[in-house]
Formats: structure tokens, C-alpha cells, sequence
């Protein structure tokens, strides 16, 4: 039997838990349940309102888990997969933790979330920074593509133009088609890279030269960078180490969001923008980064790194311990949906990297990728 504080604990816990999306579940001593949130109410298909009774109190967890709990033996808590039974049957995947509610009851309290809806919400996260970017993203193509395009019907014309006047010879022909197939492939690439930028799915990894992935980037956004935005981008790369092994249409998109967030801090007068790579040997600090604890998994394979520095003002303090979550954005409504730094942390950490932020000393913020060796 409990007595009178033990049954205060419990019920003050209670109080809390309602409004927590995971859903929790609490256990006697005897794996029945005696109290159950809204969240696991609702996954579980028992009812979609909170009404203060609850249709799974006192049924046996063991009608709702095929495995039965393991023993928790003071260890800490641990996140594991495991299934739920839903009202109507079925099999709910979940993360499911366990951990004692006090330290002298016996009650068991199990919260878990679904991994599947987990799942969904971030793919739609994904997809809708992917369709705000495409905006971005389709606007700088199009201003591209004009160029090409141009060179590409006035060299036709200037073709026709000779064969009229009959002073087209091999030499000319030849110089002209080199001129027509150039500007050809600069179109593809550029329709490639917008492409690229709509797939979706796992990571396609292949051997890539990160100088043509910057110039990739570069393609996309220099021009307009320059002309519109007063902003200059220089690169300073390691050109001794240029391989790497990553998904490049995604790592477009990490540059072309951090270059993008740089370009948009040094508003409205403009700046430098220097993209840096170098290499981390396996085992050793690294030098650029003297005040950046690298994680162990990083520092025993090596590591390729590059980063993104700007002349803007710097991170807010205040501002910088949020920018990765998602939807924070400084800036005024409609002009940043606050996916960019928040999708460009997951594809880097989706190749088992790390994307850090830091002010430099020279004011001006600096975003760095580190890519473990493959
Ligand atoms: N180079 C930078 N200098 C200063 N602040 C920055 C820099 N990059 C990002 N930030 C800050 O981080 C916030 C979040 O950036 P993030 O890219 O996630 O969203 P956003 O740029 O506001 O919107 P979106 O990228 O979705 O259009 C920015 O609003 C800005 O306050
Ligand atoms: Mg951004």
C-alpha cells in the first residue's frame, strides 16, 4: 500500500503531464495502468478529448505490448523501439522510454512518441524549406539561363548571317558550334542543379570534387549576388584535398543556404564572403578551430572541413542557442521562413558531420561543416 505523500507525488506528477505531446502512461507495481495522458489517449485510439477519466486506466500494459517491460535495475533511461497495440488493432511503432516516478515507488512511468508521425513531420519540414528554397531557387535560374540562351541565338544568327554572305568557313563553323555546345552545357547544368534540388529520398552518395560543387553554387548565386546585393564571394580552397565522398545535390543546398544567410546579414551595404576548406588529420586538434571541441568520432577518422565567413555584423548574442531550431528567423515576416540553418544541420549530420556557428574576431559570422572521412 502507499501512503498519503506517495499518493501527493503521484497525483502532483499527474497534474503535469496532460499537455505533453509524447503520450505517458504510469504503472502500478502490478503493470496496470493508473493514469494516462491525452497524447497516449489519442495515439492509442481512446479517445480524442480529455475529459479527466481515462478508458485505460486499469488495463494491463501487457494487453497493449506484446514485450513485456524490462527490468530497470537503476540504469538510466534508454530510448528503445518497441510496438503499441492501437484500439483498433494494429501495430503502432514507437520510441518508448521507461523510468521509476519517484525513487521510492513502485510505479513505472512509460512516455513514448510515434516514430512514424516523428518521421512525417520531418519529412514535411523538409519539404516545405525545399519548396521555399525552389522559389529562391528558380528566380537565380532563370536569371542565369538568360545569358546562355542569348549566346546561344546569337551565335545561330551570326551562322545564318555568313552563310548569306557566303564567308562562313570550317574555322569559323567550328568556333561558333564550340560557342553553341558551351553555353548548351552551362543550361543543363543549371537545369541539373535545380533538379537535383527537388529530389527527395535517401542520401546518393558519390565521389565529388568539392571545387566543382562550389562552382556549382557559385553558378547559382554570384551574378546576382554582385549585381543586386553589392556582395563579392572569394574562395580560399585546400587544393591538395578536394575529394570527398557526400550527396552533392544536398550539399548544394547546405552552400547555397548558409551563403544565401550570409549575403542576407550584410544588408543593405553589402560585403565579403570567403569560402575556406582545409583538412583535419585523424588525431589532431585542429588549428582553425581553437576554441571548437571536436567530437571524438570526428577527430579519430579525420576530417574534411570548410566554412562559410561573412563581413556582416555577427550573430546576435541572445539569438545564436536558436538558430538551428526550426521556424526561427529574424527576419521580418515573409522574408525568412527559419528552415534554412535547421535543414542544412540535417543534411551535414545525415553524412555524420557537424555544422557549427561562431562569431569571428573580426566581427562577421562563420559557419563551418565538418565531414568525417569516409
Ligand atoms: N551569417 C549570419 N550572420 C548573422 N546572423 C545569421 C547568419 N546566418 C543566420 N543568421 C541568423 O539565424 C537565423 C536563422 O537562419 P535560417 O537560415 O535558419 O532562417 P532564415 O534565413 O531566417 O530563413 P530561411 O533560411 O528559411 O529563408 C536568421 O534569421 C539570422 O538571425
Ligand atoms: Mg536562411
Amino acid at each position: 500500500m502507499l501512503d498519503a505523500t506517495s499518493h501527493e507525488r503521484v497525483s502532483s506528477t499527474q497534474h503535469t503531464l496532460p499537455n505533453i505531446a509524447e503520450g505517458i502512461l504510469v504503472l502500478d507495481e502490478n503493470k496496470f495502468i493508473t493514469y494516462a495522458n491525452e497524447a497516449a489517449e489519442t495515439m492509442l485510439g481512446y479517445g480524442t478529448s480529455y475529459t479527466g477519466g481515462s478508458h485505460l486506466i486499469g488495463v494491463p500494459y501487457q494487453r497493449l505490448s506484446a514485450a513485456p517491460l524490462a527490468p530497470l535495475n537503476g540504469a538510466p533511461a534508454k530510448i528503445v523501439e518497441g510496438a503499441l497495440r492501437h484500439k483498433n488493432g494494429r501495430w503502432l511503432t514507437v520510441n518508448l522510454t521507461q523510468s521509476h516516478i519517484a525513487p521510492n515507488l513502485p510505479h513505472i512511468l512509460v512516455s513514448f512518441t510515434n516514430s512514424a508521425e516523428q518521421l512525417q513531420q520531418e519529412q514535411s519540414l523538409t519539404h516545405t524549406q525545399r519548396l521555399a528554397g525552389l522559389g529562391t531557387l528558380t528566380a537565380s535560374i532563370a536569371h542565369e539561363l538568360t545569358n546562355p540562351i542569348s549566346i546561344i541565338t546569337t551565335t545561330c544568327h551570326a551562322i545564318l548571317q555568313d552563310m548569306q554572305d557566303k564567308s562562313l568557313n570550317n574555322d569559323q563553323l567550328a568556333q561558333y558550334t564550340q560557342m553553341i555546345e558551351r553555353s548548351a552545357w552551362r543550361c543543363i547544368r543549371l537545369t541539373d542543379t535545380l533538379r537535383g534540388y527537388t529530389r527527395q529520398g535517401k542520401l546518393q552518395l558519390a565521389i565529388t570534387d568539392f571545387a566543382a560543387l562550389v562552382e556549382d553554387a557559385l553558378l547559382l548565386v554570384q551574378q546576382q549576388f554582385l549585381k543586386e546585393f553589392n556582395v563579392n564571394i572569394c574562395t580560399e580552397l585546400d587544393a591538395e584535398h578536394q575529394t570527398i565522398v557526400c550527396d552533392p545535390n544536398r550539399l548544394t543546398q547546405v552552400l547555397v543556404n548558409l551563403l544565401t544567410n550570409a549575403r542576407d546579414a550584410m544588408q543593405p551595404a553589402g560585403g565579403q564572403i570567403t569560402i575556406r576548406s582545409w583538412f583535419i588529420a585523424p588525431g589532431e586538434r585542429d588549428v582553425q578551430l581553437p576554441t571548437v571541441r571536436l567530437p571524438e568520432a570526428i577527430t579519430a577518422v579525420g576530417a574534411f572541413a570548410f566554412a562559410i565567413e561573412d563581413s556582416g555584423p555577427g550573430i546576435a548574442p541572445g539569438v545564436i542557442e536558436h538558430i538551428f531550431s526550426p521556424f526561427f528567423t529574424t527576419k521580418r515576416s515573409g522574408a525568412g521562413t527559419g528552415l534554412g540553418l535547421y535543414i542544412a544541420r540535417e543534411i551535414v549530420e545525415q553524412h555524420n558531420g557537424r555544422l557549427l556557428a561562431e562569431n569571428t574576431l573580426h566581427a562577421g559570422a562563420r559557419f563551418i561543416v565538418l565531414l568525417p572521412q569516409q
